[in-house]
Parts: C-alpha cells; sequence; structure tokens
C-alpha cells in the first residue's frame, strides 16, 4: 500500500493520543497529542508541496496552488471526544491528502486553488463550544465569547492560544481566508449505520439535526454522608438524577428529538460526602430548532420542579448551539450525479461543514462505518471502503475543478 494511501497515513497517527484509561484516542486543542497530529499534517502536505499557513483562528490550511478566491476547499478535524475513535475527523483530513495525492500522481492540473483545511476544536471538548475553529472563521461566535471560554483546568482559550502562538487580537470572522472558499466538501465517517443498511461505501449528507448542549448546575448542602438523616438533605446529586431521567423520557416520548447526558461533575466529589452542587451537561437534538428547545424546556421544567423538593438551586447555561443545516440541494444533487447517485443521508452529528453551510456551498461525504458505533473506540471502516472515500472525493474535487 503506497504511503499515500488512506490506510497507510491513518497508521502514522495511530498511537498518537490513544487514551489507556478511557480507550480510543483523547485529543483536545492544543494539547500535545494535538500539536502532534498538527505536525503530521503539516508533513504531509508539505511532502504534496501544499503551502501551509495557520490562520488567526488556530485552522491549518494547506494550499495546492495560491492561495486564491474561488477555491475548492475539503478537510475536517483532528481533534477528537475523549475516548473517542481513530476516524472521527482524521478520516476527512486523510482521504483529503490521498486525494491530492492521487490527482497529482495522474498529473491531473487544477485550474482553481485547491485546499485542505483542518478546523480546530471541532469537538469542543476542551473549551465546551462545538466548531469552535470554523465558528470563530465565520463569525458565528464572537471572539469576546471565544476568549473567555475556560477548560476543565480554567486556563482560558484566550491563554491557550496564545501559549499556541496565535495573536488573540486578531481572533475573528476572518473575511480573506472566508472569502477563499469557492466550494467546500468534508469527507466524514458515518456516524450511524444508514450505509451499512444500504450496503453502500458511500453517501452524500442532506441535512443536520439541530443541536445544543446544556450545562445544570444544581447546588445544596454539602454534609456528611453518615451523620446527616435522610430527611434534612438537601443533596444536589439526586436533582442530578432527575436531569439524566428527564432527558431520557422527554426524549424518549418523541420521534424526532435526541437527548443525553455524558458528563456529570460533583463537587467536592468524596465518597463520604453529600456534594454540595453537581453540574450536569445536557446534549440535545432534534429535526428541528423549535422542537430541540421545546425538550430541553421541558426537561428543565422536570427539574427545576425536582430541584425545589430538594430545596437545591437550579442554574441552566446554554453552552453551545447549531441551528439545523440542510445542504445546498443543488450542490448535493451535482456531487450525488457525478457518484453515479450514491445514497443521500441525514445526520444527527454536527461538523464544521455545518457551521460553514451558513457561509458559503457546502457538501458533505460519507464513509460507511459497519458498527455504526462512533464517539467510542468501536468507531471503524474498513480499508476498501476508505479507498472508496478517497475515489469519491477525488470525482467529486474534479467534478467541482
Ligand atoms: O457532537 C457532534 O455531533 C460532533 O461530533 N461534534
Ligand atoms: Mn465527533
Ligand atoms: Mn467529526
Amino acid at each position: 500500500m503506497p504511503e499515500t494511501s488512506v490506510a497507510a497515513l491513518l497508521r502514522q497517527i495511530e498511537t498518537v493520543g490513544a487514551d489507556s484509561k478511557r480507550g480510543g484516542y483523547s485529543r483536545h486543542v492544543f494539547d500535545p497529542a494535538e500539536l502532534e497530529l498538527r505536525a503530521w499534517f503539516a508533513d504531509r502536505a508539505t511532502d504534496l508541496g501544499l503551502t501551509l499557513e495557520t490562520d488567526n483562528n488556530g485552522n491549518l490550511w494547506g494550499w495546492w496552488g495560491a492561495p486564491g478566491p474561488g477555491a475548492v476547499v475539503t478537510g475536517s478535524h483532528l481533534d477528537s471526544v475523549p475516548g473517542g475513535g481513530a476516524l472521527d475527523g482524521p478520516l476527512g483530513v486523510a482521504t483529503a491528502l490521498a486525494a491530492i495525492a492521487s490527482l497529482q500522481a495522474e498529473g491531473f492540473a487544477p485550474a482553481r486553488p485547491v485546499a485542505i483545511a483542518v478546523f480546530a476544536e471541532e469537538e469542543g471538548s476542551r473549551f465546551g463550544v462545538a466548531c469552535l475553529g470554523s465558528r470563530l472563521l465565520s463569525g458565528a461566535i464572537t471572539p469576546e465569547r471565544a476568549l473567555g471560554l475556560t477548560d476543565a483546568a480554567g486556563t482560558t482559550f484566550a491563554e491557550a492560544a496564545t501559549a499556541f502562538g496565535l495573536d488573540i487580537a486578531a481572533l475573528g470572522a476572518d473575511h480573506e481566508t472566508l472569502g477563499r472558499i469557492g466550494v467546500f466538501v468534508e469527507l466524514h465517517v458515518e456516524q450511524g449505520r444508514g450505509l451499512a443498511d444500504l450496503d453502500a461505501p458511500v453517501a452524500v449528507a442532506s441535512s443536520i439535526l439541530a443541536h445544543g448542549r446544556w450545562r445544570l448546575t444544581v447546588r445544596g448542602q454539602g454534609n456528611h454522608a453518615g451523620t446527616t438523616r435522610m430527611a434534612e438533605r438537601r443533596d444536589p446529586m439526586v436533582v442530578a438524577a432527575r436531569v439524566i431521567l428527564a432527558a431520557r423520557q422527554v426524549a424518549g416520548a418523541s420521534e424526532s428529538v435526541r437527548a443525553t447526558v455524558g458528563r456529570i461533575e460533583a463537587v467536592p466529589g468524596g465518597t463520604n460526602v453529600i456534594a454540595s452542587s453537581v453540574s450536569a451537561w445536557l446534549d440535545v437534538r432534534a429535526t428541528s430548532d423549535r422542537e430541540a428547545r421545546g425538550a430541553v424546556a421541558d426537561i428543565a421544567a422536570a427539574v427545576r420542579s425536582a430541584a425545589a423538593a430538594e430545596g437545591c438551586e437550579l442554574e441552566l447555561v446554554e453552552e453551545s448551539w447549531a441551528g439545523e443545516v440542510s445542504f445546498d440541494p443543488e450542490l448535493r444533487d451535482r456531487i450525488r450525479a457525478a457518484l453515479g447517485g450514491v445514497p443521500v443521508l441525514p445526520t444527527g452529528a454536527g461538523h464544521d461543514a455545518g457551521v460553514l453551510a451558513a457561509v458559503v456551498p457546502t457538501a458533505m461525504l460519507f464513509v460507511r462505518n459497519p458498527s455504526g458505533i462512533s464517539h467510542a473506540p468501536e468507531e471503524g471502516a474498513t480499508d476498501d471502503d476508505c479507498e472508496a472515500g478517497v475515489a469519491a472525493l477525488v470525482t467529486v474535487l474534479k467534478e467541482l475543478l
């Protein structure tokens, strides 16, 4: 297998950020693992003769031809969720590198600039806002809000970005860089079983669910687990349990809503201690903005009454929001035709393509994931399907160029 095959490229980073505690990978913006992945991308892009740039917002760009307007851009992200799979993000970057290698090998001379983009903090795993790099680039989040975001250790994005080498005074909407993008196509491992059930290797995306993240913090009275009578407690953990159950009840009663609590933090977190406060993070997705926000309101109402009954206070903070996305139907159908009529699938996963769809013509390609599992170590795709993804991306880039 040549060095530029997707399998070979992904093997080069298969140990980077491996998480022995959680399994899978933990690669978070500007942390050592993610910096190593940035260096890997820089090396591979340089091998292809691409011109490297890091934009004001920490996104990486590899340019084939002088950066200029009307560029055909592909790419994805390299950061992961905690304990994530090997492909969510990196497959889009590796297939972009392999596709350009293939075009160069056949002597294809693009009439327009081509670029690979690697967006920062797509998962929002460190600073809490999904697609932070593409939102800053496109102006979907203000620099002020981004700079004040903090990670679990209390480090601000301003501090982390400065340490990485960004000029935080230049953070924010970058019309020059954005103005160069004629069209953006992101290839991504499918996060679901659509293609597995259809027995097809590649699909084109139609839409992305509306999705948001809310932090619910419940405050009660910390106390001794052994000396505090049950009737005298104001235990925030009991109310946090209601968040988890209300999420399941509200979403379970609807065809189009998905609600999850995957992260919970108790303060102080002692086994023999009644917590003084507990934070639970709620992820809600739905086929419409209205349904997603409606579900959050229903969950919050249930939690508010549980908090009152337990003598606790509740704080609800929206940390991240992205409305539903319908990809450009003309571009979608043009790409689908160029690929010979592949399936068209919706997704419940957010992507930088979902953010950029608001400002430039954008499309997505999916590659079959036999288990459909993602955001977990079991996420995968066969080498053949990954190569089918490269072939599809080559076809699409040629069509667009
Ligand atoms: O959360 C998502 O849907 C994406 O993986 N960031
Ligand atoms: Mn993801
Ligand atoms: Mn992703």
